[in-house]
């Protein structure tokens, strides 16, 4: 047989064995199939609140030194269970909460119905490890999804992927147990089949037991060695099932399908504020930025971290400045309350929010020709083309603008809707510095506003 023919021939051999192993790939798709405008349209609510509250809370508040106490202190299932047998949040009142986040500005929530303990908030036919087995006796969540919907609140749900509670959940590297050798000898006797199914089973009762449920934070992958990512979860059968049972829900970005079309809704940088608009493949996408009061999520007792209130109005302003939203969370005690230095930011939050929301609901990044000036932070409103500026350090009689002179047709403090009068800079004043002409400035009192960050509202052209 000539040489050229056998080559040709195993050529098409090898092209015919590599398409048969693509194949045998299993495919990454999702049911789940919606245009660009359309997953606009399902995220226009969640883009237009801003501010959501989350609510981390499960039997780590019991210990109140972190809600990976587990994990930190390395406790068996054993050693933790005191914490379970004790449960009993006597002063728990979930209108008080929905009533102080709504008080807050808040739009929506997001409560753990299972932290990586493995403790069920929610009343869960998979498991006994369950609030209503402990001396508390009851769900915790469908009072507290009705509590927060009367306040007109959005409801989300956190779920845990991980479980350092369930028996078939194998040891890796970030649990308790990764150190203890004759715990990981038993892994052999674990099946993560059995637990992704039991997460499947928990997650479609949250998907069908109380309503509509608005948004879903699922927490979190850690694939590659000793890790746990989308093949453990079963993430594509995960989320066809919550998709189909609540199409308008809004999903985060943790089931490591970053790589698969319709696999995540938003990113969310957690405890940082990006540089600027979150960006994948150089396109700006929707995020949220989730936070702390005070570093950990559950209630840490003796934390001495805690951000001030104008500190807190900072980072939600800026938040919004670049396009994002802020998840705030609330570690509430072992008794059922929020922590007193929680609720006094909390209402700190809101006595500004109640004058100045208007530049935070519906906002977002300033368009590109607005440049924030020294110690301001700007965001706008598209639906009203009105642009806000937020300042930080309150000027003495003036604040100048430039690039916004001829752009403006009238400007007030948003507090208190007064008038703040304004010029166009003279050129002769900008020709001693060499600066661009177009400057604007602001008549300012002397005075500062009686608002913790002042807010111009500027009408636009
Ligand atoms: C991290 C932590 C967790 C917290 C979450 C909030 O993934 O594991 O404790 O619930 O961040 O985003």
């Amino acid at each position: 047989m000539p040489l050229h023919y056998l080559l040709r021939k195993t050529g098409l051999i090898a092209l015919a064995i590599l398409l048969s192993l693509i194949s045998a790939v299993p495919s990454r798709a999702l049911d789940w199939k919606e245009t660009p405008e359309q997953k606009e349209q399902r995220m226009k609510w969640w883009t237009e609140a801003r501010f959501g509250m989350f609510i981390h809370w499960g039997l780590y508040a019991e210990a109140a030194r972190h809600e990976w106490v587990k994990n930190h202190e390395r406790m068996t299932n054993e050693e933790y269970q005191k914490y379970f047998d004790l449960f009993n949040p006597d002063l728990y009142n979930p209108k008080e909460w929905a009533h102080a986040a709504k008080e807050a500005g808040m739009k929506y929530f997001v409560i753990t119905t299972k932290h990586h303990e493995g403790f069920c908030l929610f009343d869960s036919q998979y498991t006994d490890y369950k609030a209503a087995n402990t001396p508390y006796g009851k769900d915790l969540i469908k009072p507290m999804v009705e509590a927060f919907r009367a306040e007109g609140l959005k409801v989300g749900f956190y779920y845990s992927l991980i479980d350092w509670h369930h028996p078939d959940f194998t040891i890796d590297r970030v649990h308790p147990l990764r150190d203890n050798q004759e715990e990981r000898a038993k892994n052999k006797d674990r099946d993560m089949e059995k637990y992704a199914e039991y997460l499947y089973n928990q997650v479609q009762e949250l998907m069908t037991n109380y309503g509509t449920i608005d948004c879903l934070f699922l927490d979190f992958s850690y694939p590659g060695d000793d890790g746990k990512g989308h093949n453990d979860w079963h993430s594509e059968k995960l989320l066809d099932m919550i998709r189909r049972l609540q199409p308008n829900i809004i999903v985060n970005d943790r089931l490591d399908l970053l790589d698969v079309p319709g696999g995540w809704d938003f990113r969310t940088p957690e405890q940082f504020i990006p540089l600027d608009w979150v960006k994948v493949d150089g396109k700006k996408v929707p995020w949220e930025t989730c936070q702390t009061f005070s570093g950990s999520w559950g209630y840490y007792r003796d934390e001495t971290s805690w951000k001030s209130t104008r500190q807190l109005l900072s980072l939600l302003i800026e938040t919004v400045s670049k396009g994002g939203n802020l998840l705030l969370n609330v570690g509430p005690t072992a008794r059922g309350t929020f922590d007193y230095r929680a609720t006094e930011r909390l209402q700190g939050m809101g006595e500004w929010m109640k004058y100045n929301s208007r530049s935070i609901y519906g906002c977002t990044q300033a368009p590109a020709d607005f440049k924030a000036p020294n110690n301001t932070m700007l965001t706008y409103n598209p639906a009203t083309n009105r642009l806000y500026v937020h300042i930080l350090e309150w000027p003495m009689g003036e604040l100048h603008l430039p690039g916004f002179a001829g752009k403006v047709k009238y400007a007030q403090l948003l507090n208190d809707a007064s008038e703040v009068r304004f010029t166009s800079r003279p050129d002769w004043q900008s020709d001693y510095e060499g600066v661009a002409k177009d400057i604007l400035t602001l008549d300012f009192p002397v005075l500062k506003p009686h608002t913790e960050i002042p807010v111009v509202e500027l009408f636009l052209k």
